[in-house]
């Protein structure tokens, strides 16, 4: 069966069935073989992988190299975005990699020129077609920041109902505009991908994605390498105590507290390292350490 009589078959039999789509996806979710990464079930049923590859500024040939090396090494999720110009990129790594469509989890995100209803129709499509697929995983509203991004919202929750969008989110919103979506939409975000790192624990926003059911997902987990990241003492401590290196004590410690990360790299050494977090736990004296990093602001103020 192809990509689309997959897709065509079981959105048609989820709905003569009369089946939502959260019923139909957490029926048709695939656990990868051979894949490490444990999933977390979002709160529509839909399954996530708790670890995947993040693609910003890996464009072209780069791009496609390294999003089929990611899989090829047990990668399952991709996460890219309109405006990262690499969606192309993506589709085509993700062709090389040979893993077949329904065992990867791909995230796209609609950018703020595409805001309102019209506009975020036409902005998924045209990520779809750039990718080559029928359907994204998950597709968020990369900056609410201005313009109709309550219209944009209807249209996901559409596409969404359609079975062309499997879950739906935002990044970062504030809690207003989240408190906005919970309390009078009908369809609650899935997921929050925000910044967060070591220098920037988010706290508040963690305690309320935990009580509102929402998966947090970290961008930039690493900050980026800024404010000396892979340099710090402290990290360089823990990652000595058991053998591992900052990198993975970073991905280690957002993976403790619940949250996905999407660690970017461009070299597939990294990319095989940043996987290998699941042999190993950071104890309450590592975590306490951890903890005094935070210096509770951004580390991307132009960004803000
Ligand atoms: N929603 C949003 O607004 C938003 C904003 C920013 C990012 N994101 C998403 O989040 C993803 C991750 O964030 P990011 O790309 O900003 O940065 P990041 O993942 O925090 O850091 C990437 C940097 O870390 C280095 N690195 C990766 N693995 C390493 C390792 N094992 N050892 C040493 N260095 C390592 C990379 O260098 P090498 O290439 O040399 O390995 C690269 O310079 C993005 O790619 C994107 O998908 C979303």
């Amino acid at each position: 069966m192809n990509r689309r009589e997959f897709l065509r078959t079981s959105a048609a039999s989820a709905f003569f069935l009369g089946l939502g789509a959260r019923k139909m996806f957490a029926a048709t979710a695939v656990d990868a073989p051979g894949n490490s990464v444990p999933w977390v079930t979002l709160n529509n049923g839909v399954k996530m992988p708790r670890l995947g590859l993040g693609t910003m500024t890996l464009r072209g040939d780069l791009g496609v190299r390294c999003v089929a090396d990611a899989l090829s090494l047990g990668y399952r999720l991709i996460d890219t975005a309109m405006i990262y110009d690499n969606e192309a990129s993506v589709g085509e790594g993700v062709r090389q990699s040979g893993v077949r469509r329904e065992e990867l989890f791909i995230t796209s995100k609609l950018w703020k020129a595409d805001m309102g209803y019209e506009n975020a129709k036409r902005g998924f499509q045209t990520s779809i077609d750039k990718l080559k697929v029928d359907y994204l995983d998950l597709y968020l509203i990369h900056r609410p920041n201005g313009g109709d991004w309550k219209g944009s919202w209807r249209a996901m929750e559409e596409l969404h109902h359609e079975g062309r969008i499997r879950a739906i989110g935002m990044s970062n919103a504030d809690f207003a505009q989240m408190d906005d979506l919970i309390s009078n939409f009908e369809v609650k975000p899935a997921v929050h991908q925000i910044e967060t790192h070591a220098f920037f624990q988010e706290g508040s926003a963690y305690d309320y994605l935990k009580q509102h059911g929402v998966q947090m997902e970290a961008w930039s987990p690493f900050a980026e390498g800024r404010h000396g990241l892979f340099a710090s003492d402290s990290l360089a401590a823990i990652a000595r105590k058991h053998g591992k290196t900052v990198a993975q004590v970073c991905l280690r410690w957002h993976f403790q507290r619940g949250i996905v990360v999407i660690p970017r790299s461009s070299q597939k050494a990294h990319i095989a390292e940043n996987l290998n977090i699941f042999d190993f736990s950071l104890d309450e004296t590592d975590l306490a350490s951890i903890r005094p990093l935070d210096l509770n602001t951004t580390q991307f103020p132009e960004w803000s």
